[in-house]
């Protein structure tokens, strides 16, 4: 795991800390609510409320949507939420760096929480650049000389080189929050020296993900089997020259993803034996499952699942495996006549010794649904950071933590 701070490397007590968590929820576009507090409840329940303990004066810094989009709304149901999480008052401020924003702040006492306005009001919050850029801003200006310390849990958001993310680490001692710990001891779990056999299962249906996951795990030796299902397993039997008949093949030129297939050909290439793709698939013939083989393709109905053969063949690999890794549903889950293959390959990875990781919002909410949650060793809450980091990305949210620590030990 990385070189950074964490909560255990700092004295909260009387001291102010900002913390960045990521609240940004699916919200009902109509009437503006709040429809799912997962992200809530996960940092209120662990850094919020330890830095509670602690005697910290705690400024919650969050963003909620992107400028322009409906979800893009303001923090205050956020605050009534995390306030009925943690029976604690929590209070909020529809300001984030003014006069309201500083009196509140300052006005803190011990054990405090103050949720400040979405992050994102700020024009250049969203502005790519590095800790030292961004701690030359008014954002952090104004903000850090109030604070003591930074604690950074939102390793969902570490992805992007936001302002609230990193230029607080360049002017603040900078620690991880439990989230972000947690986050980052599991995913190094699955993604240096993990257990053998390791076995990658990539679903869903960004393709370009899947192939760059695909082909960092298989160079560096990290994963022995990639196991490919939903449109990226379409994708990568396209790459094996199979038909998949019309309304698949159209479906794949629409969302121009026909042009990873020479990649992905070139990966089949190298890995012949590693990648496995489905044996067979379930159609959706006028609302009705039917499994046909890959040898009885092109069809002309949409694919919607990964067939019983290939289960089969899937939930083989992973009864034998070390380290498990899901990342996206294995066919359309949301109608329960194509559950089978996700639910199947889920309920093996349940039942499997092995340290199991699963990610993505889709692939998550299918094992919440299954009541799967307490069987899985790790479960992100992260979308776009997870992607990165299982590609070998450096985060840069993660970087700045890693940079802070060195100027401070
Ligand atoms: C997420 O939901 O993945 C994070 O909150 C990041 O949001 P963003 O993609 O709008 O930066």
């Amino acid at each position: 795991m990385t070189k950074i701070l964490t909560m255990d490397d700092f004295n909260f007590k009387n001291k102010t800390a900002l913390v960045r968590v990521d609240f940004n929820s699916p919200i009902d576009l109509q009437t503006k609510e709040i429809l799912e507090d997962t992200r809530i409840k996960a940092h209120g329940k662990t850094t919020i409320e330890e830095l509670a303990q602690k005697g910290a004066k705690i400024v919650v810094l969050a963003h909620q949507g992107r400028p322009g989009e409906p979800d893009f709304i303001p923090l205050e149901q956020h605050a009534e939420i995390l306030a009925k999480i943690l029976k604690r008052p929590v209070k909020y401020v529809d300001d984030l760096l003014g006069s309201k924003a500083k009196k509140a702040i300052r006005n803190l006492k011990n054990s405090e929480i103050l949720i400040l306005e979405n992050v994102r009001t700020h024009p250049k919050e969203r502005k790519k650049g590095t800790p030292n850029d961004h701690a030359e801003t008014d954002f952090v200006r104004s903000l850090a000389p109030l604070a003591d310390v930074f604690v950074n849990d939102a390793f969902s958001v570490a992805h992007r080189s936001h302002i609230s993310i990193v230029g607080f680490t360049a002017v603040l001692p900078s620690v991880a929050g439990r989230i972000m710990e947690k986050e980052l001891r599991a995913l190094s779990r699955a993604l240096e020296a993990p257990e053998k056999p390791c076995v990658y299962i990539l679903g869903g249906a960004k393709a370009d993900d899947a192939l760059r996951i695909s082909r960092y795990v298989l160079d560096n030796e990290i994963a022995d089997h990639v196991l490919t299902g939903g449109v990226a397993g379409h994708m990568f039997l396209a790459a094996k020259d199979i038909n998949l008949g019309k309304p698949n093949m159209e479906f794949l030129e629409r969302k121009e993803l026909m042009g990873f297939v020479p990649g992905i050909k070139e990966l089949l290439k190298h890995y012949p034996t590693q990648i496995k793709t489905p044996l067979d698939i379930a159609v959706n013939e006028d609302g009705k499952r039917r499994e046909i083989t890959i040898k009885e393709l092109p069809t002309k109905y949409p694919i919607f699942d990964i067939g019983s053969k290939t289960i089969q063949m899937y939930c083989d690999i992973i009864r034998n495996a070390q380290s498990l890794v899901i990342s996206g549903p294995l066919g359309v889950f949301e109608d329960r006549k194509f559950m089978k293959g996700t639910k199947e390959i889920l309920e093996a990875m349940g039942e499997s010794k092995a340290f199991s990781l699963v990610g993505g919002g889709h692939t998550v909410a299918a094992v919440e649904q299954l009541e799967l949650e307490k069987k899985m060793g790790y479960i992100s809450t992260a979308g776009g950071a997870l992607i990165e980091f299982l590609m070998g990305e450096t985060l840069p949210g993660v970087a700045a933590l890693e940079a802070a620590a060195k100027r401070h030990t």
